[in-house]
């Protein structure tokens, strides 16, 4: 053990320098651990595709070309956008920040960029930067903001040559130049990172589409680092970590499971913050006929298990284009706010705990505080296999009540009884010495 420690320590160097000599800052280590700690975001996947209730893939999905996907910016009025309402709405259910989509696959500018017209203020009748008026909100709640931007692009002649998606658009662009695309990613990074406050991080989509592109990450990554260091960064490029990122996401998918085909591998799941992110339904933007909608149990039970494995959860709502969120989504963050307002010692600032969450029990821990989630609401009893760790005290986080008890050389038991199983999740709090 000893010699490996030894080999590891002079091999670290060498580590160091492959990843580009990037050395995050101490306010960029701070924010990774702020982020940790904040466990719970929202996702809002919010743009001109919404006027389509077709969700954010309708474009490639139903095959609209350049120019009649252009006309859908000229009836996006969103007259009902309260960007106040939309924050205190995600407060309410207990959420930190909130990541939002500023560019999505569509190429279309959800803000006020000045390297393209494709914009919110130049093609719709509403004329006002949302991510201007979201950013003014989540300031003054004390949320903090993050934004979401596609690196693939259907509507650019620049995103040259194509990836694997939107091939059926009739109207793309036979040619283009893939600096210029580069450069204006740039501009626009360099935009939102200058002109709406403190961004928590940029949350960067879309390289399953061109998988071995040279997508100059090290100057896209080192031009955001500089500009503000303690902004995150994460890829949803679903591989393990690439020098310069902040935190690690999965995308519908819990770390290390693999639901999807897409699902990161385990061998690549690395030790930087961890983000998983799910819907309410089965779809990120506004889809109109998505009834999929998740129980209140399955979504309070998802945080949990998130947490169990370190992650936060960053939860979906796709806005509809009178700029209201579906009633349906939330009435649910509403119902996981007030758990969480009870539960949230068990969640916030947690780590993973000592195991890995399963159907039944998931564990959180907060220094000697350990937190287990009886997830199975029928359990009169729990098994935790192989616990060993030298205990002080069992109860109920409830009610305080005593958890009656049995280490053995197989792990321990913790007896539940009926006056204390609670629907969703039976939370026991183990103090350990
Ligand atoms: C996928 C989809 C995209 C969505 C994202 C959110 O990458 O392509 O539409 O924004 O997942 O995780």
């Amino acid at each position: 053990m000893k010699r490996i420690f030894i080999t590891l320590f002079f091999l670290l160097p060498f580590f160091q320098i492959a990843a580009q000599n990037y050395t995050p800052t101490a306010a960029n280590l701070e924010a990774r651990k702020w982020f940790e700690d904040a466990k719970f975001g929202l996702f809002i996947h919010w743009g001109v595709y919404s006027v389509l209730g077709d969700g954010e893939w309708v474009m490639n999905k139903q095959n609209i070309s350049i120019d009649e996907y252009e006309k859908l910016p000229s009836f996006f009025n969103p007259v009902a956008f309260d960007a106040t309402e939309w924050v205190s709405m995600a407060k309410r259910a207990g959420m930190k920040y909130i990541t939002i989509t500023s560019r999505h696959h569509d190429g279309f500018s959800m803000f006020d960029s000045k390297v393209t017209d494709y914009t919110i203020i130049n093609k719709t009748p509403y004329k006002k930067d949302v991510l201007k008026e979201l950013s003014l909100a989540c300031e003054k709640e004390g949320i903090k903001l993050f934004f979401y931007y596609s690196l693939l692009d259907w509507h650019d002649d620049n995103y040259f040559p194509r990836g694997r998606t939107g091939n059926g658009i009739p109207g793309r662009s036979s040619s283009g130049d893939w600096d210029k695309y580069i450069a204006f990613m740039k501009a626009q990074l360099t935009e939102l990172l200058t002109s709406y406050g403190e961004i928590g991080g940029i949350w960067f989509d879309g390289h399953w589409d061109k998988k071995t592109a040279n997508w100059h990450y090290d100057e896209i990554y080192e031009l955001i680092h500089d500009l503000q260091p303690n902004c995150l960064i994460g890829n949803n490029h679903h591989e393990g970590v690439k020098p310069g990122e902040d935190f690690q996401m999965f995308e519908k998918d819990l770390p290390g499971h693999s639901k999807h085909s897409f699902a990161t591998k385990s061998e690549d799941i690395g030790d930087l913050p961890k983000e998983v992110c799910e819907t309410i339904n089965g779809s990120w933007g506004f889809n109109l006929k998505d009834r999929k909608h998740k129980s209140d149990k399955e979504l309070i039970q998802y945080l949990v298990k998130a947490a169990g494995y370190g992650s936060n959860l960053l939860l979906n709502v796709g806005p509809m284009p009178n700029g209201k969120i579906q009633p349906e989504h939330v009435a649910a963050l509403k119902q996981v706010g007030d758990w969480i307002k009870t539960n949230g010692k068990t969640i916030y600032g947690t780590e993973a705990g000592p195991f890995k969450p399963t159907e039944q029990l998931a564990a959180t821990q907060k220094g000697k505080q350990l937190f287990i989630h009886v997830l199975d609401e029928n359990a009169n009893v729990i098994f935790i296999p192989g616990f060993d760790l030298p205990v002080r005290s069992v109860r109920f986080f409830k009610t305080g009540a005593k958890a009656t008890n049995q280490i053995n050389s197989f792990g321990m038991l913790i007896d539940i009884p009926e006056n204390e199983k609670t629907p969703v999740d039976t939370i026991i709090e183990i103090t350990l010495k």
